[in-house]
């Protein structure tokens, strides 16, 4: 007799918006995001929990979204790489990476992003070896990492920008959505 996996119904609100999805509890936020919610610029690189590709926000902390279950995020903000700005009102996170060339294949990019969001978040005037040590949880093949420090100065430069990429941001970082 064939086995029936249990399912649940969740339901997430990501970028502003509330979704909602029935699933096995084991699903992970990670394969949520990309195969429920075709978001696929939160990127899976591994499978052990190291590369920090998968980051995003969840209620404005920064977590890797391949080790949280989806269940876990019942109720809770999420916010991916996709919710952060727009063409023309980037967030400011996002002009650091443009402004000083903070990446190169880009794979790592959008999880380096939004962990750096989550720095920026608890230390807004970050030295570099805060910097290096509040991202020591994504990796990154290509930079060598010293345009990702420079991309998130340049961020911490801009500080409190009140155009609507950083506000969005602002509200997600607060758990008010977007
Ligand atoms: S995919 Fe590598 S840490 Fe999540
Ligand atoms: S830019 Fe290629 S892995 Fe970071």
């Amino acid at each position: 007799m064939a086995t029936v996996n249990p399912t649940i119904s969740v339901t997430i609100e990501v970028n502003g918006q509330s979704h909602s999805r029935t699933m096995e509890p084991r699903r992970l936020l990670a394969h949520f995001l990309r195969e429920e919610l075709a978001l696929t610029g939160t990127h899976i690189g591994c499978d052990t929990t190291q590369c920090g590709a998968c980051t995003v926000l969840l209620d404005g902390q920064a977590v890797k979204s391949c080790t949280v279950l989806a269940v876990q995020a019942e109720g809770h903000h999420v916010t991916t790489v996709e919710g952060i700005g727009r063409m023309g009102a980037l967030h400011p996170v996002q002009t650091g990476f443009w402004e000083e060339h903070g990446l190169q294949c880009g794979f790592c990019t959008p999880g380096v992003m939004m962990a750096s969001i989550g720095l920026l978040s608890q230390n807004a005037a970050p030295t570099d070896a805060d910097i290096r040590a509040g991202l020591e949880g994504v990796i990154c093949r290509c930079t060598g990492y010293q345009n990702i420090v420079r991309a998130v100065q340049h961020a911490a430069r801009l500080g409190d920008q009140t155009h609507d990429g950083s506000v969005q941001a602002a509200a997600a970082l607060h758990g008010e959505g977007c």
